[in-house]
C-alpha cells in the first residue's frame, strides 16, 4: 500500500467515474466550490485524495495525476440515497443554510451516514504514512475526524467546513447532534469560513459536552481542539491567465455580439440550488421589466444554473419552479430573437466561464446563505479590465471580504431591485475603484494563501505548507485551449 504524508479526504473526487476513451485520466472538474478550491492546490502536490468518484458500484481504478494519488471510495445505490442524498444533502445541507428549505430528519439515514464515514476513515488510515497529516473536508464527513483518531492516533487531523456552521438554535434540532459534534471535535484543528462559526461550535461544545473554550480552542474530554477562520478562495492566477487567452477574448466578442452589443448584460452562475436565491433575483428582474424600469431592448440576463443533486426532491421542485418562471418572463417580455433571459442548465468549461464573466456588466450573486461563494471571487479575478459591477448578497461569506461590491439583502426585493439599477447605472470610475480594491484583496488572499494558512496552523512548522506547489501548474482548461 502506497502511503502519503498529506491525505485529503473529501466526499467528491475532482473526476467523475468515466476515464477518457484511451484510458488516460483527465481532470474533469465537477462544479462546486470544494472541488474548485482543492483542485487548484492539490494538482502538483505529493498527496493522496480520498473521495467518491460519482456513480454507484465498484470503485474505478484511477491513475495518479502527476504527483497526486486518487483513492476512490465506492458507494452502493442504497448508500448514495442514505448518506449523500439523504443525511448530507437533505438533513445537514438545508439545516446548515439557515433552514431556508425544511431539513428532513429520516431515522433510516443515520446508520448509512455513519457507515460511509467509517469507510472514508478506514481508507484514510490505510493511505496515511506514520505521523501524516489528514485533512478532512466538509459536512459529508463530519464523523471522520473522531473515527480516524480511533484508528490512527499517530496522525495529525484537520477538519474544514466549507459550508456555514449554524448557531446552536438550529444545530440543536439535529437528532444526532452529540455524535456529530464529537465527530468533528476528533480533529486537532477545526477550520471554518467565518469566526462566527467557530464561536457557534464552542457554544455547542459547552452546552452538549461540558467543554471549556477560549477564543481559538475548545477543551473537551481531556484534549484541546483548536479552531479558527480560514476564508477559502480561488486560483486567481488561473482565472487571470484564462482571461488573457485568445480563445477567451474571441468568445467575449462573440457573446457580446450574440447578446446585443448595446445591451447591458446581467449574469448569474450557480449550481441549481435553493440556497443561491435564484428565484429572488428572477422576481426582482421580472418586476423591473414589469415596472418599465428595465427594457428588453437594452438589458438581457444570462442565468447559468448547472444541474446539481438532481434526484433530491427539493432540487427537482426548484428546477421546475425556475424553468416555469424563466418561461413566463420570456413569454411576457421577450421579443422574436430577443429573449429577456438566456437560461443555461449545463456545465461549462473554465475558459467559457471566464468569457462569460468578462462579458457581464453586472454579476448578480444573491445567495440566501452561502459558506463563501467562489463565483463572486472568480468574477473579480476575471476582470483585469477593472470594469463590471458585482451585486453580492450580505449572506455570502464572500461579502465579509468583498466590501466594495454592491451589497444587498436578497430577501428585500425592493432593495434588490434598487441595487440592480444602481449597479447598472454606476459610473465607470466608481466601478473601476471598486473592482481594483476587490482584485487587490483576492490577489493577496488566493487559494494558495488559504491552504498555506490552514496547513501552517495545523502543523505549526510550515513543513506541510512547503509541500504545496509554489507556482501554479497548468490547469485542466489551460492545456486544452
Ligand atoms: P458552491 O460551492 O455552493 O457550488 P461556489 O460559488 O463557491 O458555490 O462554487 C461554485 C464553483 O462551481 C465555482 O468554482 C464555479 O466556477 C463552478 N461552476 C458553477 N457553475 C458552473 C458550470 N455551469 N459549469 C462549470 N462549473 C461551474
Ligand atoms: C458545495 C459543498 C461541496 C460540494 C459542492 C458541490 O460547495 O460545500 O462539498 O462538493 O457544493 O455539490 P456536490 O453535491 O455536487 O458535490
Amino acid at each position: 500500500m502506497r502511503q502519503s504524508s498529506l491525505v485529503v479526504v473529501a466526499n467528491r473526487l475532482p473526476l467523475d467515474d468515466n476515464a477518457a476513451p484511451d484510458g488516460a485520466c483527465e481532470w474533469r472538474r465537477s462544479p462546486g466550490g470544494l472541488a474548485s478550491a482543492l483542485h487548484a492546490i492539490l494538482e502538483g502536490t505529493p498527496a493522496t485524495w480520498v473521495g467518491w468518484g460519482g456513480g454507484v458500484g465498484g470503485a474505478p481504478i484511477l491513475p495518479d495525476i502527476g504527483t497526486l494519488r486518487l483513492r476512490p471510495i465506492a458507494l452502493t445505490e442504497e448508500e448514495l440515497r442514505g448518506y449523500y442524498e439523504g443525511f448530507a444533502n437533505s438533513t445537514l445541507w438545508p439545516l446548515y443554510h439557515d433552514a431556508v428549505e425544511q431539513p428532513v430528519f429520516d431515522r433510516g439515514w443515520w446508520e448509512t451516514y455513519r457507515a460511509v464515514n467509517h469507510r472514508f476513515a478506514e481508507a484514510a488510515a490505510e493511505v496515511a504514512e506514520p505521523g501524516a497529516a489528514v485533512w478532512v473536508q466538509d459536512y459529508h464527513l463530519q464523523l471522520v475526524p473522531q473515527l480516524l483518531r480511533e484508528l490512527r492516533p499517530d496522525v495529525l487531523i484537520g477538519f474544514f467546513m466549507h459550508v456555514p456552521f449554524p448557531p446552536p438554535e438550529l444545530f440543536m434540532q439535529l437528532p444526532r447532534r452529540v455524535e456529530l459534534l464529537r465527530g468533528m471535535l476528533g480533529a486537532d484543528l477545526v477550520g471554518f469560513q467565518r469566526e462566527q462559526a467557530a464561536h457557534n461550535l464552542a457554544q455547542l461544545a459547552v452546552k452538549l459536552l461540558d467543554a471549556e473554550y477560549t477564543a481559538h480552542s475548545i477543551r473537551v474530554d481531556g484534549r484541546v481542539v483548536r479552531t479558527g477562520a480560514f476564508p477559502v478562495s480561488i486560483d486567481v492566477a488561473e482565472m487571470e491567465s484564462l482571461s488573457a487567452r485568445p480563445y477567451v477574448r474571441n468568445q467575449v466578442a462573440k457573446l457580446r455580439h450574440d447578446l446585443g452589443v448595446h445591451k447591458k448584460v446581467l449574469l448569474s452562475v450557480d449550481r441549481l440550488d435553493y440556497t443561491k436565491g435564484i428565484e429572488h433575483r428572477l422576481t426582482a428582474y421580472n418586476e423591473l421589466l414589469r415596472d418599465g424600469r428595465l427594457k428588453v431592448r437594452d438589458t438581457v440576463m444570462v442565468q447559468v444554473a448547472v444541474p446539481s443533486r438532481e434526484r433530491v426532491e427539493s432540487y427537482r421542485g426548484l428546477k421546475d419552479r425556475i424553468e416555469g418562471e424563466v418561461g413566463r418572463i420570456n413569454g411576457e417580455y421577450g421579443r422574436v430573437g430577443e429573449p429577456a433571459i438566456h437560461y443555461l442548465n449545463q456545465p461549462f468549461d473554465r475558459a467559457d466561464l471566464a468569457a462569460l464573466y468578462q462579458t457581464a456588466d453586472v454579476m448578480v450573486v444573491t445567495p440566501l446563505r452561502d459558506g463563501m461563494n467562489l463565483v463572486a471571487k472568480e468574477f473579480v479575478a476575471a476582470r483585469s479590465d477593472d470594469a463590471g459591477a458585482l451585486v453580492l448578497s450580505e449572506f455570502a461569506g464572500a461579502a465579509a471580504e468583498l466590501e466594495d461590491a454592491f451589497l444587498v439583502n436578497p430577501h428585500d426585493l425592493d432593495g434588490l431591485k434598487e441595487t440592480l439599477l444602481r449597479a447598472l447605472d454606476a459610473k465607470p470610475a466608481d466601478l473601476a475603484r471598486r473592482m481594483s480594491a476587490m482584485r487587490a484583496h483576492i490577489t493577496y488572499h488566493d487559494i494558495h494563501a488559504w491552504a498555506r494558512a490552514y496547513l501552517t496552523a495545523l502543523d505549526h512548522t510550515g513543513r506541510l505548507a512547503r509541500t504545496l506547489p509554489r507556482q501554479r501548474v497548468a490547469a485542466y482548461s489551460d492545456r486544452h485551449r
